[in-house]
């Protein structure tokens, strides 16, 4: 569900850079998480709208009439304060973990819209953003996908498949050989890790899938001749922990100066 509501100009400013993760209002409409909030500033001197808005998915809501939690002395004498609470970068990458089971919920496509925007500040080569994605949701054609990838049937499961591919003629115009053959590549595998991180961010999983029929998959997707498939991502809310993490330690890869 989207829910309308007016923010001032200061407040509005404080959620566009991230400061303001929260939002305090009255209890006289019901929103619960995955709903979503349309904030369109709103100028109290002018009483008009600006035309800014911007769109911010519900992740957690607290009702409360009164707090009894403290003595009510305390209250009196210090007031509430309300924190917002960033997570931080090590955490989302501790978090995401390949996901290999999925709960059959729908994922909206307000959370996928925002997925993909976010994934796109991806960087990549000569800012030419050779990636494409296409998106698949219909049963029939999940188990065509699942099957191109040598049978990993959990693929079918995810409510959504997001096939990342690198579109090699774009990269081509720019860089000739080295765009088509690598910097599309490139690209195409960055925003795939952003696609991953991003989901993750949105208690979503997704597992990277790079073991499919390269030939199978174009034809099932129907890609043209220059656009190669790259990473085949099952999306979904999650119906297992997924593993720990097990890396390598860092000086069995760090080289100083040469290898
Ligand atoms: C290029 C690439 C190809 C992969 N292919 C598959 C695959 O075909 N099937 C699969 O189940 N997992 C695949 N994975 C996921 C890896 O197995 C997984 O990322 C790795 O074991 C580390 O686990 P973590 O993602 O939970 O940290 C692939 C990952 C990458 C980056």
């Amino acid at each position: 569900m989207k829910i309308e509501k007016k923010i001032w100009p200061k407040y509005f400013d404080k959620v566009v850079s991230g400061d303001k993760t929260f939002e305090i209002r009255l209890a006289d409409f019901e929103c619960k998480p995955v709903d979503v909030l349309i904030l369109r500033e709103w100028d109290p001197e002018t009483k008009k709208y600006t035309g800014r808005v911007i769109e911010k998915e519900i992740t957690y809501v607290a009702k409360t009439k009164d707090i009894a939690f403290w003595p009510k002395d305390d209250v009196d004498k210090y007031g509430y304060q309300i924190i917002a609470l960033k997570s931080a970068f090590k955490d989302l990458a501790l978090k995401r973990r390949s996901i290999r089971a999925y709960k059959p919920d729908d994922v909206s496509d307000a959370v996928i819209n925002d997925i993909l925007s976010t994934s796109i500040l991806a960087p990549s080569a000569g800012n030419l953003q050779a990636w494409e994605f296409i998106l698949v949701k219909n049963a029939e054609r999940k188990k065509k996908i699942a099957s191109a990838c040598f049978e990993q049937d959990f693929i079918m499961e995810a409510p959504i498949v997001i096939v990342v591919c690198a579109n090699r003629k774009k990269s081509g115009s720019k860089y000739g050989k080295r765009g088509e053959e690598f910097y599309a590549v490139a690209d195409a595998c960055i925003v795939s890790a952003y696609i991953q991180l991003a989901a993750a961010d949105r208690g979503l999983g997704s597992v990277w899938v790079g073991a499919f029929n390269n030939g199978a998959l174009k034809e099932i997707l129907k890609l043209p001749d220059y656009v190669e498939p790259v990473a085949v991502l099952p999306l979904g809310y999650p119906a297992e922990e997924g593993h720990e993490k097990n890396r390598m330690s860092l000086n069995q890869v760090l080289h100083n100066e040469e290898f």
